[in-house]
């Protein structure tokens, strides 16, 4: 019997499946049970950030079960002070104290939880094109379609257009219009909503999974300013950028930009034990000296986690990591993926920084229209498929979203292995090719 067919997926329908089952893996290489080596351009659900089995990762974690693997969060834990400590180095300013959680949908709901408790007011606004978590508040602060079958209409939760100059909303046709023009629309709403009744805007820096969509500059700032003007809580969601992904240490960075709350994971260990949490900033953090935070959770700052914390943000100082993840984005995966755009119709926008890119797959580049539609399964989905599988077979683990692929390699990736892959997409590419209008 396949043992994996024993475990309940999450997202999709269960039933057997044919994947690759993975027993290790080596920087930026995973290796399935017959010895195969694949690349990983995905880091997984991009955290990997440092690929896999650093070997400082791994030490501290090991080092840390040798002296205390558990401790309830009420204890001191000098290991959980240090990843703090690291954290809070690297951190806009103003940002002093972490609480720590075991994921990213889990410190999303304790953002906002924070954030209504400190200003008593119930709404808070998130962006169509998003995606912050699938527990309850998390899911349907979400705009994106995965928030549909989950739909039961959380109370508070008001979605508007963030920047999108491909697909403009507002029918920009430059980055400066479509930043003037997404700022005017996000003040409407508040103003329509009314700003009395908004607690918190919760939004990606840099949106990651909903689309790779880098606000034009200025954009972070001008929401910034728009919270500061009306008191509402400036959440930045930087669970799957936070940590150097763009080539900075947060999205944030990019605009010299400072929210009330900051909500990170993935990247803070590269996933290698799960952890997450949120930066708080001092008007909210003051909050809670004054009364008790009425909220926790049993693995707030696991040792292990905060080992691995330490251990990676460790080794992304001394190596280099997040000015290695910039040049990775201006030198390798932006030059290399728009030339694949030219030489594949199928690809109607490539996009990204650092070391997070997509590459927009539509079957008309006139049009846009996408070259699958939303939640396509099935035989609606073959180009997708048909790609996936190319990349499979040519031993390499893609990232496919819709009518996307997410280029989201380990930050260290070598140039090798770069081009290594870069060549694998454009065969993969071919494919999809096929099924143009
Ligand atoms: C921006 C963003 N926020 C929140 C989450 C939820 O994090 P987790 O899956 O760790 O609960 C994710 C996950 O991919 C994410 O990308």
């Amino acid at each position: 019997m396949d043992l994996d067919e024993l475990v309940f997926h999450p997202w999709v329908a269960q039933g057997p499946r044919k994947v690759p089952t993975f027993v290790g893996g080596s920087g930026s290489y995973v290796i399935d049970a017959d010895g195969r080596r694949y690349l990983d351009f995905s880091s997984q659900l991009v955290f990997t950030n440092l690929g896999h089995q650093h070997p400082r990762i791994v030490a501290a974690i090991k080092q840390q079960a040798d002296r205390l693997c558990t401790l309830a969060p009420a204890h001191a834990s000098d290991i959980r002070g240090k990843a703090a400590q690291l954290i809070v180095e690297v951190a806009p300013e103003g940002l002093g104290h972490v609480l720590f959680t075991t994921g990213g949908t889990e410190a999303i709901e304790h953002a906002v939880r924070m954030a209504r408790l400190h200003n008593g007011r119930p709404k808070v606004l998130a962006a169509y094109r998003s995606y912050h978590g699938s527990t309850t508040t998390s899911i349907h602060l979400t705009g994106d379609p995965r928030r549909w079958a989950n739909d039961t209409g959380a109370a508070g939760a008001v979605h508007f257009f963030g920047p999108f100059l491909y697909r403009s909303v507002f029918g920009s046709g430059t980055p400066e219009e479509e930043c003037e023009r997404a700022l005017a629309h996000l003040e409407q709403v508040i103003l329509l909503e009314g700003p009395s009744t908004i607690s918190a805007l919760v939004l990606e820096s840099v949106i990651g999974s909903s689309g790779v969509i880098v606000p034009p500059a200025g954009y972070l700032r001008g929401v910034r300013d728009l919270c500061t003007r009306h008191d509402i809580v400036y959440i930045a969601d930087e669970v799957l950028i936070g940590f150097g992904r763009t080539g900075a240490w947060f999205g944030v960075d990019h605009e010299g930009v400072s929210p009330d709350l900051l909500v990170f994971a993935k990247g803070v260990n590269s996933g290698y034990v799960p952890l997450g949490g949120v930066l708080i900033g001092n008007p909210i953090f003051e909050t809670f000296t004054k009364r008790p935070y009425p909220a926790g959770m049993t693995y707030s700052g696991h040792p292990l986690a905060c080992a691995a914390a330490v251990g990676a943000i460790g080794a992304m100082h001394d190596e280099g990591t997040v000015a290695a993840a910039a040049r990775l984005g201006t030198e390798i995966l932006g030059p290399g993926l728009t030339e694949l755009a030219e030489q594949h119709p199928c690809v109607g926008d490539v996009r990204g920084i650092g070391g997070l890119w997509t590459v927009e797959l539509v079957r008309d580049r006139l049009n846009k229209e996408p070259l699958v539609p939303v939640g396509a399964t099935g035989e609606a989905n073959a180009p997708m498929t048909a790609f996936a599988r190319g990349c499979i077979d040519r031993n390499l683990v893609p990232l496919v979203l819709g009518n996307r692929i997410h280029v989201a390699p380990p930050l260290n990736l070598s140039d090798a292995d770069a081009s290594t892959g870069l060549v694998i997409l454009d065969e993969a590419l071919s494919a999809a090719d096929k099924y143009m209008a």
